[in-house]
């Protein structure tokens, strides 16, 4: 891999888009390799995911401007079908996973971080769809996403169509971040979070993850069916029998196996 970093540590995976000289913009080969490595992930193993960008300055600055000049129609829709693709298996992922923005995350950086859980930046973050400027709509997911994750329709319409960028305050504000770090406390901010989220029951935290994103997309009614589903299917098993345990018996130390 050239663009991308994996590292484990522990049940805490660190992946890192590292194309610092473009400020790590997803041109075709680094979708390529991302995707192989999201593809790679053993979900067994690992049970809370970082993603993040190389650099001090961003966390992504966008799809490759250089390689779209020359699109023609057809191949914009696949380039943005690639990117949906792989945004949309991130989404999907069994294991959350948390987005620790230190700088730009333009166009297809800010897609990138919303297709993941939950978001985190640094103060000198930036956030934006600017593509209408660069005569596109966002493609990889943007004008389906950012109203979704923020729940306003009218500051994602804003954001798109006016194409201009925001700080990370106002990004807290708008709940695009869930919280805003200097840049050197981010990753272990990140790391923090994702440990805690990793000493949690793994079935439990995948089961809530899967209620939530499959819920939002659908009435109450057919989300409450979904939440009873997988509730129920928390039971019988060894991480239930576990927290259980450990609280009736007031035991501090738990030991969750997946
Ligand atoms: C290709 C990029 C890039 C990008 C930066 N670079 N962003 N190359 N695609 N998205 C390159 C620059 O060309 C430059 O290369 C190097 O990275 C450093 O960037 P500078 O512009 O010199 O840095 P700076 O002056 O600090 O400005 C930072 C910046 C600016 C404000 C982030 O780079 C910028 O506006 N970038 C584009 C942001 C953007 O419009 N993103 C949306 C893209 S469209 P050289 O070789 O000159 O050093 C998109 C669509 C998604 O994402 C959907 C597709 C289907």
């Amino acid at each position: 891999m050239e663009f991308i970093k994996y590292d484990v540590n522990g049940r805490v995976a660190t992946l890192t888009i590292d194309r610092p000289k473009a400020l790590n913009a997803l041109g075709s080969q680094v979708l390529d390799e991302l995707n192989q490595t999201i593809d790679a992930i053993n979900t067994d193993e690992v049970w809370c995911l970082i993603i993040t960008g190389g650099g001090e300055k961003a966390f992504v600055a966008g799809a490759d401007i250089a390689e779209m000049k020359e699109m023609t129609q057809a191949q914009g829709a696949e380039y943005a079908r690639k990117g949906n693709d792989i945004f949309r298996k991130i989404e999907k992922l069994p294991i959350p996973v948390i987005a620790a923005i230190n700088g730009f995350a333009l166009g297809g950086g800010n897609e990138l971080a919303m297709s993941c859980d939950i978001r985190l930046c640094s103060d000198n973050a930036m956030f934006g769809q600017p593509e209408v400027g660069l005569g596109i709509t966002p493609g990889f997911g943007g004008t389906q996403r950012l109203a979704r994750v923020i729940g306003s329709l009218s500051k994602a319409k804003e954001l798109i169509l006016v194409g201009k960028n925001i700080k990370a305050d106002e990004a807290l504000a708008i709940g695009l971040v869930s919280a805003v770090y200097p840049l050197a406390e981010l990753m272990p901010a990140a790391e923090k979070m994702a440990g805690r989220i990793a000493g949690n029951a793994p079935i439990a935290v995948r089961h809530a993850k899967e209620a939530i994103n499959r819920g939002i997309q659908t009435d109450i009614d057919s989300g409450v069916d979904i939440e009873v589903d997988l509730f129920g299917k928390c039971f019988e098993t060894a991480d239930q029998a576990e927290g259980m345990g450990a609280f009736l018996e007031k035991r501090k130390e738990k030991t969750f196996t997946n």
